[in-house]
């Protein structure tokens, strides 16, 4: 049974997928600070989307929020999204370290998002962004996705900005 002190597992998501790349390096940053504030029944695992390429065109002829639950280790037509699905699945809560692309959030990020649904839903999230003006407006959109008819059951809980030194 599930209590205030059971394991919980959090995924640091680093959505940039650029070569080069900031989002390594101010994940470090970020881990740096949250790490020592967190009790130690709850660990921060690092997903790097550079790691999970997902299918742009997918075949699957059924939406996400239509999986049937519990959902099937082959749920979903595209074996990545299947290995997806079960890694997003493994964790409880989500940290979303975004940077802005022209005023937005990647692609690469929206696409993981849009590639589940009954994974995120009702799991806690905190949205990070940077850019060289902060990432304001990517981590607006974010959570906008995040609160709204998509995920409605995902919720953001917080934003911190960073801004790298040049
Ligand atoms: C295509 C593109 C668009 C960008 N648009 C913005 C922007 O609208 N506002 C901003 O503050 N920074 C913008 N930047 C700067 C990035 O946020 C900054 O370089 C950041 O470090 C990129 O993160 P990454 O290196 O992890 O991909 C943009 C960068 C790129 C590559």
């Amino acid at each position: 049974m599930s209590n205030a002190t059971s394991p919980k597992r959090v995924a640091l998501i680093v959505a940039s997928t650029r070569t080069p790349r900031a989002g390594p390096a101010i994940s470090k940053v970020a881990l740096g600070v949250i790490i020592p504030l967190l009790p130690a029944h709850i660990t921060v695992t690092v997903v790097d989307l550079m790691d999970h390429p997902l299918p742009l065109y997918t075949a699957d002829p059924i939406i996400p929020a239509g999986i049937a639950r519990p959902i099937a280790e082959t749920a979903y037509a595209d074996p990545a999204t299947n290995a997806w699905s079960a890694l997003v699945r493994s964790f409880d809560a989500f940290i979303f370290l975004t940077p802005q692309y022209n005023w937005g959030y990647p692609a690469s990020l929206k696409l993981a998002l849009d590639a589940l649904y009954h994974e995120w839903a009702g799991k806690p999230a905190l949205v990070l962004s940077y850019g060289n003006r902060g990432g304001g407006k990517a981590a607006g959109q974010l959570r906008q996705v995040l609160e709204g008819s998509a995920h409605a059951r995902l919720h953001a809980r917080g934003r911190t900005r960073f801004r790298p030194r040049t």
